[in-house]
């Protein structure tokens, strides 16, 4: 298994490996997944023809994520990309939720059957998997092709989530005004501040989650300095004013959302957000998130009640605000190797 999961190559697929092994391969793919401050709260326990997804670090995010809502988001992304990956080398993947009241946190059990290898499209998106990065930095000009648009809304029909993209122009207005009302809540709430900025990092930092200033464009000696302005300054109201103007601006802007807040809604969800992420990635885009306003209850109510007015459908509860656009090349962030549970007796432990 390479050092940095970045470095996985579909050539190093153990053909002739046990089935287990060969499951334990498609685990360097589900780990590249995005998740909300690259906590990556997925584990994983291997069976004989199954993987189990669990949450992890519950609890870790109360101020921005006191139900576990973005955490279990990120565990649906890192299904589809398992489920990509199993697909790729010519299984079937049988996915069966598993919510249970002994075991909260086990999320779903994949089953692998034979299969007949991917479709040209399930190809495409296996192989965006290691070129998918979040873009925080302003899109170019050039708009997003209307193919990528009708690919979102057929998606989201398909797998039944919510979909509604924000027209341009003056009709964004009220959409980007509670963008700007979430980031200013947000950056001038101190308990918000302290908690994003554990999970900031210098560039040159060895952990192997959180966010490196690079991927907020610092250069080394601001990111250095990032995590201590980001807790100790009220940069709320500067920075709503930047992401109001990346709302109005950006070039496709979605909410994805559900008729109802549970588990299995959540992570249904992130497993649509990521399909769309690889899409547009694999056509040449790039996405970011602007979830502020759906992350503190009055805005989310706000945001549905405006969707509502807009939209033949409603959406009671919104998850996902996301730009899209063109921008520039950016470097990955970091991911631990996958990591594995092993029961013993009651209790389990981790392998890394
Ligand atoms: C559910 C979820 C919520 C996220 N929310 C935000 C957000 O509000 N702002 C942001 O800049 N990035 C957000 N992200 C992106 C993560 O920070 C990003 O995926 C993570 O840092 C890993 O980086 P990568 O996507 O470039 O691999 C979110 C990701 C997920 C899955």
């Amino acid at each position: 298994m390479p050092l940095d999961p970045w470095s996985v190559s579909a050539l190093d697929y153990p053909e002739s490996a046990s089935v287990s092994e060969r499951l334990r391969f498609f685990l360097q793919f589900a780990v590249l997944a995005p998740s909300i401050y690259n906590v990556q709260p997925w584990q994983f326990r291997i069976t004989e023809q199954a993987v189990e997804l669990w949450l992890d670090r519950a609890d870790s995010l109360p101020v921005v994520d006191p139900w576990n809502r973005q955490l279990i988001l990120s565990c649906g992304a890192a299904l589809t990309h398992l489920k990509l990956a199993v697909r790729y080398y010519r299984f079937t993947p049988h996915v069966q939720l598993v919510p249970s009241p002994d075991h909260p946190h086990l999320l779903a059990r994949l089953r692998v059957g034979p299969g007949p290898g991917p479709t040209p499209e399930e190809d495409r998106l296996f192989r965006a998997i290691p070129r998918r990065r979040t873009y925080r930095l302003p899109f170019d000009d050039r708009p997003v092709s209307p193919s990528l648009e009708t690919a979102i809304r057929d998606l989201a029909q398909r797998e039944e989530t919510i979909l509604s993209v924000i027209p341009a122009g003056e009709s964004r207005e009220p959409l980007a005004e509670l963008v700007a009302e979430g980031t200013k809540r947000h950056g001038n709430h101190s308990a918000f501040r302290w908690e994003y900025a554990r999970w900031v990092r210098s560039n040159r930092n060895r952990r192997r989650d959180g966010l490196p200033g690079y991927a907020f464009g610092a250069g080394l000696a601001l990111s250095y300095a990032l995590p201590t302005l980001l807790r100790l300054f009220s940069w709320g109201t500067a920075q709503a004013q930047q992401d109001k103007q990346s709302a109005l601006d950006a070039p496709l802007l979605l909410v994805l959302g559900t008729a109802t807040d549970s588990p299995e809604a959540w992570l249904a969800t992130g497993q649509t957000l990521a399909t769309i992420l690889l899409m547009t990635c694999a056509q040449g885009y790039h996405a970011s998130y602007l979830n502020g306003p759906i992350t503190i209850p009055e805005l989310r109510t706000k945001l549905s009640e405006q969707i509502a007015a807009a939209e033949p459908n409603p959406m009671p509860c919104p998850q996902l605000l996301l730009r899209i656009g063109h921008g520039q090349t950016m470097r990955p962030t970091p991911r631990h190797r996958p990591r594995e549970i092993q029961f013993i007796g009651l209790a389990n432990r981790h392998v890394s």
